[in-house]
């Protein structure tokens, strides 16, 4: 974001120390949370001192990379054991193999073994898929061995049959995943419905989007055949414009995120001159076929076949999303932009109750007084720690995904 307003102050030919108080005026740029920027009921509940606080901040970075690289790991195994690109093997569930196998005592299965080797022998031939060619090009020769990739199964099968066993939706402390789900790109739309009705005179123009995602390798259902992307922000624009919270010419969205995969999706895809979204039909509850059946309309054109929808985004809309790298647990804009609105789904529950503190004030100080905030962290620690920032929830709700599941939302309103 740093930048525009550096030029503009030299071509104004301002003196140095006058330029320098113009761009922090006008651009946001990222810096680390301090102590004093929090308000006094969450200080406590942090750190005693700055000296406590920066041994926080430093605990949270190390932390959250470590669990990134994890995410990427786990994120292999993923690839490894459902897609077609590199082998003609059936695909393995993950979700079915980690039920079936004590994760203590896990051996690998022939089945297992046999797409092990398969990936490492289509590691040294050419290849066409994007997945493919972003291992090729992102492993080291230490991880492409039998060994380091079992012990990523390993690891990952693990995890898996952890959150199976405590049947929970959240995920503290868990690796960081950067996958994404059509179910929050319809939660978020209900969320938007709701927000009309609550507001009817609100209009946003400059929205933040916390962890877009990639849905670069998920835990289940890989359409290896769709190439990687980053569908929540246009979803979202979609989501704005169809119910007149936004119109297109001044919306803009901005997203943060971690991983640098969702940052060079967002980034090939603003410069694309035909970018294009292809989502896999995959039949749910009738809200939620519906909202399929509609979404996209707003930001392109649509079309479909039994397996998938094809949106051709607009040029001008592809181009009103930006990304940025940003850590929202310990990072904030200083001076604030101001959103209208920012959303965050499926990040907040990754975050232990210190990390969801400190994103939690981060997020508050980027929204306007009069700012919306939505968001799908159920958690108690979410409602406590947003009533003590002045953003209270003004509305719960949730979208039928079918199969007794629901896709909830949670929208603030700061004072
Ligand atoms: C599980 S994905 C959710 C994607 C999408 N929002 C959805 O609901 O489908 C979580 C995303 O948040 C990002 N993320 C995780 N921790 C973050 C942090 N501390 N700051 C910014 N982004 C983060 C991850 O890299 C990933 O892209």
């Amino acid at each position: 974001m740093a930048g525009s307003g550096t030029l503009k102050a030299l071509a104004f030919g301002l003196p140095l120390a006058a330029a320098a108080l113009f761009l922090a005026l006008v651009d946001p740029s990222p810096r680390a949370v301090r102590l004093n920027d929090l308000c006094e009921g969450l200080r406590p509940r942090l750190a005693a001192n700055d000296f406590e606080f920066g041994a926080l901040l430093d605990h949270a970075r190390t932390n959250m990379a470590s669990r990134l690289e994890a995410g990427e790991h786990e994120t292999l195994v993923y690839f490894l054991l459902q897609s077609d690109a590199f082998t003609s093997r059936a695909a393995i569930d993950p979700l079915t193999l980690a039920r079936q196998t004590a994760a203590q005592d896990y051996k690998p299965t022939v089945f297992v073994r046999a797409r092990i080797r398969d990936f490492l022998a289509a590691m040294e031939k050419p290849a066409e898929r994007q997945r493919l060619t972003y291992w090729q090009t992102h492993l080291t020769r230490e991880q492409l061995t039998v060994a380091t990739l079992e012990l990523y199964l390993h690891e990952t099968l693990n995890h898996l049959s952890r959150a199976d066993k405590n049947g929970t939706s959240s995920y503290p402390g868990r690796s960081l995943l950067s996958d994404t789900t059509l179910a929050s790109s319809f939660a978020i739309s209900g969320a938007a419905v709701s927000l009309r009705r609550l507001d009817p005179k609100v209009q946003v123009e400059k929205v933040l989007i916390v962890g877009p995602g990639h849905d670069f390798a998920p835990p289940g259902n890989l359409h290896d055949d769709i190439p990687p992307q980053s569908y929540e922000p246009y979803l979202a624009a979609d989501a704005l414009l169809a119910s007149d919270l936004a119109e297109e010419p001044f919306l803009n969205i901005h997203c943060f995120d971690i991983n640098a995969r969702v940052l060079h999706f967002l980034e090939e895809f603003k410069r694309s001159a035909a970018p294009k979204l292809t989502l896999p039909v995959e039949p749910a509850s009738n809200a939620f076929n519906s909202w399929f059946e509609t979404s996209g309309r707003a930001v392109g054109i649509v079309s479909s076949d039994a397996y998938k929808r094809t949106i051709s985004v607009r040029p001008g809309v592809a181009k009103r999303v930006t990304g940025e790298k940003l850590d929202i647990v310990t990072e904030r804009l200083v001076p604030s932009p101001g959103y209208d609105l920012v959303i965050a789904f499926d990040v907040l529950r990754y975050f232990r109750e210190k990390e969801l503190s400190l994103a939690l004030a981060n997020i508050q100080a980027m929204i306007r007084p009069g700012g919306y905030f939505i968001h799908n962290d159920a958690r108690a620690e979410a409602g406590e720690v947003t009533g003590l920032l002045e953003m209270p929830v003004i509305q719960r709700g949730s979208v039928n995904l079918g199969a007794n599941q629901n896709g909830l939302y949670f929208i603030h309103r700061r004072l």
